[in-house]
């Protein structure tokens, strides 16, 4: 059986939703302390509703795969449901991961936690803050669960 799914592999050769937003409303960048590999993620909201995402990521296929995938799931979707996103959810969707390689869709459910915090900071809407667990001040040093 081969190492990887069909699904990470074409995430991977043709990422979905590559690149910035410039007028972003919000954006998260998350990265692994181990690996040192970077995410970041940039939101569209309109009306509680995410109308554009896009990525850039400095790192392995899978992170690249995960993070192609994870903004196709959360595209015109409300943020409400955003949030309930899961590495999980994302590994799934692309027919499994590599144990070993399962930390790397952690990374794209974080940084879009992060950007959807951004994007609640930067327009003064209140939230619970037990939602967004991670420390701001050292957003490089978390994630990295192996
Ligand atoms: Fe770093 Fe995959 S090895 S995110």
């Amino acid at each position: 059986m081969a190492l990887y799914s069909e699904k990470v592999m074409d995430h991977f050769t043709n990422p979905r939703n590559v690149g910035r937003i410039e007028d972003a409303d919000g954006i998260g960048e998350v990265g692994n302390a181990r690996c040192g590999d970077i995410m970041k993620i940039y939101i569209k909201v309109n009306d509680g509703v995410i109308t554009d995402v896009k990525f850039n990521t400095f790192g392995c296929g899978s992170a690249i795969a995960s993070s192609s995938m994870a903004t196709e799931m959360i595209k015109g979707k409300p943020i409400s449901e955003a949030l309930q996103l899961t590495n999980k959810a994302v590994a799934e969707a692309l027919d499994g991961l590599p144990a070993h390689k399962l930390h790397c869709s952690v990374l794209a459910e974080e940084a879009i936690r992060a950007a959807i915090k951004d994007y609640y900071d930067k327009n003064g809407i209140a939230y619970d803050k037990s939602q967004f667990p991670d420390p701001e001040e050292d957003p490089h040093g978390h994630g990295g669960e192996l």
